[in-house]
């Protein structure tokens, strides 16, 4: 560990100077941060995660019948132990891809009496016998609150709208009934409701232009809130303002989310992490979209006395997000390694930074959904005889666990890189959070080869001395996790003992770190 003093003996004299910009020239970053300064809340829903039906998610992932390692129910006892790690608030299912052929219908009842079934979007042989109940109490068990998407491919809004009354239905009514013969007598209460998935895409069955989408995505909305008035919905974003315009347009007053998915990754280590300002830039633009269209969707006179309207700005699902290179495979998707993407220590920094992204945005982006949660693009890892976790595991159980719920406004000026596809990107990724007494510092440090001091000076919040320090690194960027070693990198935890309002810390390279001090 660097002392306060050896640091401030490698600062240049002119970079200790009060308003003195380091201009990427000293090797320490000067950081300010102003507790009082209130720039974001952080909605806990961006910590969501995702499953589908593809590959070994759910089959041999999160549910697993007659293994010895699973209960009665078929979930993997050790996987839930790890969700429960995770502690996501809420999630996501089923599909992703899948879902664009997906009847519903298909997935309830007896086990044994369900259709198997071909999967067209991953070439795969679906035996539906985890469904909508299976997914309920999964749901319930780990805490989370269930996100349904609808089949807007090759389903009808009329299935939809059964699918809500299945779910969310009291009345003494078809699906409602067949809920409770099912053996729910209580209403599941699905709050949330994807209006289909990457719709705009010629890889999924049933793509549509974004106007023949926003036709009948706003009939499948209009259907299923007339059945339950309380559901929160979110439309099919594209990442493009044309198609997210046309869209908002349409659904603008009915829905409450528009999605925004972002995959990335190379074997280039600086152009991996500097991506996440390509995942910001995506939600400049969808947010750009939601600014136009709530300003004319505003403007319109008389209103539509069909379903009710919102007047709350239409806020951002991230819905999907990811690294997802190595296990990718554009001519035929399903063959890949079943999208098993081993992840790395870099890949961890890569979540990290994104974390951050979306505590920053937290006013806007008020869901987010990692894809996806066990074995396919996943932190977890499984195989019949047991499990480990990924690097990427450890920042996503870091800050969900110690993240404030408001972020403070925190400015830095160090050293960094140049990146041909981001622009200047610094070394020392900084968000501050608060919550009640405490304050919670994630700092990532790009830096692949060395590490990196920073010098903080705090206002608006008082530090005791004593607070904590957790640390996610190991030997290398490369460092990767296995069944053989399955603790290469994890999260370390110590006290610490030497914080005040100003004061320098070393980041060790290529690590993540979050400072936890309280008052
Ligand atoms: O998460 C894997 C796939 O990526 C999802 O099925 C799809 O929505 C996206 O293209």
């Amino acid at each position: 560990m660097m002392t306060r003093r050896r640091l401030l003996a490698t600062l240049p004299a002119a970079a200790l100077l009060r308003g003195q910009q380091n201009s990427g020239t000293s090797d320490v970053t000067r950081v300010r941060i102003d507790a009082g300064e209130i720039t974001a809340r952080v909605n806990p829903m961006i910590f969501g995660q995702f499953i589908e039906h593809l590959g070994r998610c759910i089959y041999g992932g999160i549910y697993e019948e007659g293994s010895p390692l699973s209960d009665e129910r078929g979930f993997r006892k050790d996987v839930l132990a790890a969700v429960k790690r995770l502690n996501p608030p809420m999630l996501r299912w089923p599909g992703g891809n899948f879902v664009s052929s997906y009847h519903w219908e298909d997935g309830v009842g007896p086990k044994d009496q369900r259709p198997r079934r071909f999967d067209t979007a991953w070439f795969a042989v679906e035996p539906n016998r985890f469904g909508t109940n299976e997914c309920i109490e999964y749901c319930r068990a780990i805490g989370a609150e269930p996100y349904f998407c609808i089949n807007l491919g090759t389903g009808t809004i009329e299935e939809a709208a059964n699918w809500v009354e299945y779910c969310n239905g009291t009345s003494d009514t078809h699906y409602a009934n067949l809920r409770q013969k099912h053996g729910y007598a209580e209403p599941h209460n699905v709050k949330y409701w994807g209006l289909g998935n990457e719709i705009y895409g010629t890889w999924q069955a049933g793509h549509k232009s974004a106007e023949d989408y926003a036709k009948v995505a706003l009939e499948a909305a209009k259907m299923m809130k007339w059945i339950d008035p309380s559901i929160r919905l979110v439309a099919c974003g594209a990442g493009d303002p044309q198609w997210d315009l046309t869209v908002l347009e349409s659904l603008g007053a009915i829905v409450d989310y528009i999605s925004v998915h972002f995959y990335t990754g190379s074997d280039d280590y600086y152009e991996t992490l500097a991506s996440v300002k390509r995942a910001e830039h995506q939600l400049q633009l969808a947010d750009s979209a939601i600014e136009i269209a709530m300003s004319r969707i505003r403007g319109h006179e008389p209103r539509s006395v069909d379903f009710p309207l919102r007047e709350k700005r239409v806020e951002l699902a991230f819905d999907e997000w990811n690294i997802w290179y190595r296990r990718r495979d554009g001519r035929n998707r399903a063959v890949k390694d079943k999208l098993e993407e081993p992840y790395n220590l870099r890949d961890a920094l890569w979540t990290t930074s994104m974390l951050h992204l979306f505590q920053r945005w937290g006013d806007k982006v008020t869901m987010a959904n990692l894809a996806q949660m066990v074995n396919v693009i996943a932190p977890i890892h499984t195989n019949p005889q047991g499990m480990y976790l990924e690097p990427n595991f450890f920042p996503l159980e870091l800050y969900r666990a110690h993240s404030g719920d408001r972020v403070i406004h925190s400015w830095t000026d160090g050293p960094g890189y140049d990146s041909p596809t981001a622009g200047r990107t610094q070394y020392l990724d900084v968000c501050a959070t608060l919550a009640s007494e405490r304050l919670a510092i994630g700092v990532v440090n790009r830096h692949k080869d060395r590490p990196l001091g920073a010098q903080f000076e705090i206002s608006g919040f008082k530090p005791g001395r004593a607070g904590k320090v957790f640390t996610i690194n190991g030997p290398s960027p490369d460092a990767a996790n296995s069944f053989e070693q399955p603790n290469l990198v994890a999260t370390a935890t110590r006290d610490y003992s030497d914080f005040s309002s100003q004061f320098t810390f070393e980041f060790p390279a290529h690590s993540v770190t979050m400072l936890e001090l309280g008052t």
